[in-house]
């Protein structure tokens, strides 16, 4: 009797844990997985909060993982949103090259695979692209400096660049490049730290045919997307540079990470009388920046919409319908579709008019580190 009893108690507990483990497999299973680069730079951060509130409202389940600035650990964040059986893979890579084998094992999978905001290259694994009209983020910047120094003559021009494994480092800088070739060669800026681009002055550089090109001239101008990269670099250009090429400058920042360190190393330096100087991303720090005087401009990528923008995408996508497309990156292997989302050019005025408007907080600009 005792055994039967002990055989019954046994046969229970076991049910008990199977059906514990059942319910944590699915607990564990995830519709939508979402890698993004680091959580060490502010806009990332941004756009976690962006999805999870996108997609939580939208009721898919998710998963954000960070690389933390290293392929190996963005391979190994991919497959084990795999294990979880997640049914699209939302992937802002690390190095657009070595995404590739993460995307290549997803798509495998049968799972849907979607870059978001920098296009992974060399591989047909890639279903979608959401993304900001980045060349027009290179745009404003190259504008706003123009416009900042109109009628001006011989103005030191300075220019930086993000890291060469991101695709879009090359689509901002051609897209600064396409308006301030322009200036250069009519006079108004004199370039002080790339003697590379002088053969491209007066002519336009496409991110796409003009690849190569534009890798060798970012790779001597790149801040790596890191902060302290960026400021050693304008320090040893500023050490290289002679009296005429300082007093009122200009300068092209790729985001606002970089600004802030490179206008550090601008401001240390007594014979730079004034800076204008470009940014990217509206991080609280950079909105402080602005209003301190420290930073002149920013360009703002509301992340809310590209992660709704995301969450449409995704949505078409399982229900196996073909989502709209603006336009169609190519990443050098095949023609990717893709959607466009417009951005915002915030100043000193502008930025005081969008917190009127409760856009952004004062509070948290003032608490930003
Ligand atoms: C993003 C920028 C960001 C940069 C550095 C780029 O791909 O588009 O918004 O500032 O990476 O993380």
């Amino acid at each position: 009797m005792k055994k039967i009893l002990a055989l019954i108690l046994s046969l229970a507990m076991l049910t008990a844990m199977a059906m514990s483990l059942a319910s944590c497999a699915e607990e564990e299973s995830v519709d939508v997985g979402i890698v993004l680069p680091t959580k060490e730079e502010p806009r990332w951060l941004q756009d976690e909060t962006s999805f999870k509130e996108a997609l939580d409202k939208a009721g898919f389940t998710s998963e954000v993982l960070f690389s933390q600035g290293k392929s190996d650990v963005e391979l190994s964040n991919v497959e084990a949103l795999l294990e979880k059986n997640i049914k699209v893979l939302v992937i802002c890579a690390q190095d657009a090259t070595a995404a590739g084998a993460a995307v290549n094992k997803a798509q495998a999978a049968g799972v849907k695979v979607v870059c978001y905001d920098r296009l992974i290259t060399g591989t047909e694994a890639v279903d979608y692209y959401v993304t900001f009209n980045s060349f027009s983020v290179g745009v404003a910047q190259g504008q706003y400096l123009i416009d900042a120094y109109k009628d001006k003559t011989g103005v030191p021009l300075y220019i930086y660049s993000g890291a060469v494994t991101d695709n879009n480092a090359f689509i901002f800088f051609a897209g600064a490049w396409s308006v301030l070739n322009k200036a250069v060669a009519d006079g108004q800026f004199v370039i002080q730290n790339c003697p590379d681009i002088a053969e491209y002055v007066g002519k336009e550089l496409d991110p796409e045919k003009d690849h190569e090109v534009l890798a060798n001239i970012l790779g001597k101008i790149t801040t790596n997307w890191d902060f302290a990269t960026a400021k050693t670099l304008a320090e040893a250009n500023l050490v290289d540079a002679d009296a005429a090429a300082k007093g009122d400058v200009a300068i092209l920042a790729p985001n606002d990470g970089t600004a802030r360190a490179i206008a550090d190393a601008f401001s240390a330096d007594a014979a730079v009388t004034s800076y204008v100087i470009t940014g990217q991303d509206a991080e609280m720090a950079s909105l402080k920046y602005i209003q301190d005087g420290k930073q002149s401009m920013t360009v703002w990528k509301d992340t809310a919409t590209l992660a709704t923008s995301t969450c449409d995408l995704v949505n078409a996508l399982l229900k196996d319908e073909t989502p709209k497309a603006v336009a169609t990156y190519n990443n050098q292997a095949k023609d990717v579709p893709s959607t466009e989302v417009a951005v915002t050019v915030v100043d000193k005025d502008k930025l005081a008019e969008l917190i009127a408007a409760g856009t952004f907080e004062q509070a948290k600009i003032d608490s930003a580190k």
